[in-house]
């Protein structure tokens, strides 16, 4: 295959996000590249609707419009930056507030502001008292339906970000818990895990390198069926052997 042909293929293969970002010649995005598959397979449903998305961490607001491009003419974008310089890339169906994401009262602020958040994205500070706060404050402000992403966990294991490998507070260690969360369902340790509101909301956990998205979605209690014919005798590999028969050596009548 020629250098030229390789090339193009490689542009046909790149989602619409990935192909705005390269072409990019406006206000400056700043992105990991492995995250534009993941965007898109989360986020490419909500396109032409009138979706609301919020990303913490404005920068030069190049990020902001693009998705405003992506998500199509009825989205709105809101920016979220500690820069007050930022309230000037402020523009058609893009408004920006000013504050600091680690500060819970002003993140409360913003949830009387949007009356729905269909995504979050988490580009902000990166330090873990930024991501905990954020999700803690904004995730419950989430759609039933929808989407949290939170990029750059990798700062979980920077220590000038707050974090180091099994840092205990950072945001990694942090969402191990929603392991934990999502499968409630089926404790049978009700004071050390219980159902939570987390349990009912979340479908899914994806980690990606860098990224942990969260999907919401009603979750009612799991239930399994059997459909078909038994076709083996059942065989316990492990039989149980009762104390009766431990004691006596023959099986209770
Ligand atoms: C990585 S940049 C955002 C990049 C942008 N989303 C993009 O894709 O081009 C991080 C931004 O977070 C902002 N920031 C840092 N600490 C913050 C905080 N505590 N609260 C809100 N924003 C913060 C910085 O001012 C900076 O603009």
């Amino acid at each position: 295959m020629t250098f030229r042909k390789k090339i193009l293929r490689q542009k046909n293969d790149m989602n619409d996000l990935e192909k705005y970002f390269r072409e990019n010649t406006g206000n400056r995005i700043q992105k990991w590249m492995h995250y534009f598959d993941i965007y898109d397979r989360y986020f490419s449903r909500y396109r032409g609707t009138d979706v609301n998305v919020i990303e913490l961490g404005v920068a030069h607001g190049g990020s902001l419009q693009m998705w405003k491009h992506y998500f199509g003419p009825k989205a709105k974008i809101y920016g979220v930056d500690i820069n007050p310089h930022c309230k000037q890339l402020e523009e058609d169906r893009i408004k920006i507030f000013i504050g600091n994401q680690a500060d819970r009262q002003f993140l409360k602020s913003i949830t009387d502001a949007i009356p729905r958040i269909d995504i979050l994205i988490d580009d902000g500070g990166h330090k873990m008292t930024q991501q905990i706060n954020t999700f803690e404050v904004l995730f419950p402000h989430i759609d039933k339906n929808g989407i949290y992403l939170c990029e750059d966990a990798h700062t979980s294991y920077r220590r000038k970000c707050g974090g180091g490998y099994k840092k205990k507070g950072s945001f990694i260690e942090y969402g191990k818990n929603f392991i934990d969360y999502i499968n409630a369902w089926h404790t049978r340790q009700p004071k050390k895990l219980n159902i939570s509101d987390f349990t009912r909301s979340v479908y899914a956990l994806h980690y990606y390198c860098g990224v942990i998205v969260i999907e919401k979605r009603p979750m009612e209690t799991p239930y399994d069926l059997k459909t078909g014919v038994e076709r083996v005798p059942y065989f316990d590999p492990s039989p149980r052997i009762s104390i009766f028969k431990k004691l006596f050596g023959k099986k209770r009548r």
